[in-house]
């Protein structure tokens, strides 16, 4: 899981390095492709299937108020925008999941902030995988830290298990919802990934059947690691190689 972790990182590190107003999101998702295909590596996004639907893109790329599964298309980036980056990679069978959001140029205080409140919520979720606890630790930690900042989380998407396959068990919710949850054992991959909206919990898909977007046209975020469970600390996967 390691190399292709690292690897997702270092393509949502370029990702994020070419958004700049003016820039169309097909073609960061075509920036995208190239990077992951000169590394030897596959898209995990490109071609999944939700029953008769297929994910027609390399990457996620959700601008503003559309919160996850964006569709790259002719929209212009323009400053001030905020957008969220996903970026799963297969490497030699293995999986990397990871994902954020970034201002476009830069951005106004209020949306610097829920993408400030989402990271730190995702590491204070981190922080709680540790063998033993259960994933409703995880959960609460990201849940408290969001309601607290007045900001809204979204319930229909989940993190996950990833390893060969980019979905596995057991889901992740960034709430809790009083069912019993597994606990955390050494070894576990786990994607975190909270998505967290500035107006309000609601959302809506769009007409081409991937599209998730805030039901209030206010701002989303979105980030995301993949994670080990250890003995101890718990280790993310997703960072820069050295
Ligand atoms: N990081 C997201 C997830 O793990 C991206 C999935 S995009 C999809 O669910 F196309 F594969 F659905
Ligand atoms: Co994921």
């Amino acid at each position: 899981m390691r190399p292709a972790c690292r690897l997702a990182r270092k393509i949502l590190d370029l990702v994020c390095d070419f958004v700049r107003p003016g820039v169309t999101t097909l073609q960061i998702d075509q920036y995208a492709s190239d990077l992951i295909r000169k590394h030897g590596a596959k898209s995990a996004f490109l071609g999944y299937r939700v029953g008769s639907r297929v994910y027609p893109c390399h990457i996620c790329i959700s601008p503003n108020e559309q919160i996850v599964h964006g569709l790259a298309d002719s929209t212009v980036l323009e400053y001030g925008d905020v957008v969220s980056l996903d970026v799963g990679v297969v490497l030699n069978g293995f999986i990397g999941d990871n994902a954020r959001t970034v201002p476009v140029g830069g951005c106004d205080t209020e949306k610097q902030n829920l993408l400030d409140v989402t990271e730190t919520a995702l590491k204070r979720g981190i922080e709680k995988a540790r063998p033993g606890a259960r994933l409703s630790e995880v959960s609460g930690a990201i849940q408290q830290w969001v309601e607290s900042h007045g900001f809204f989380i979204v319930r229909e998407f989940v993190g996950h298990g990833v390893g060969r396959r980019l979905h596995e068990p057991p889901q992740i919710p960034n709430f809790v919802d009083g069912k019993k949850s597994p606990k955390l054992r050494p070894g576990m991959t786990l994607a975190i990934e909270p998505m967290v909206n500035a107006g309000t919990a609601e959302v809506k898909f769009m007409e081409d059947g991937w599209t998730v977007i805030a039901a209030d046209r206010k701002p989303s975020a979105h980030f995301e690691h993949t994670i080990l469970v250890t003995d101890g600390e718990p280790e993310i996967l997703t960072v820069p190689e050295d």
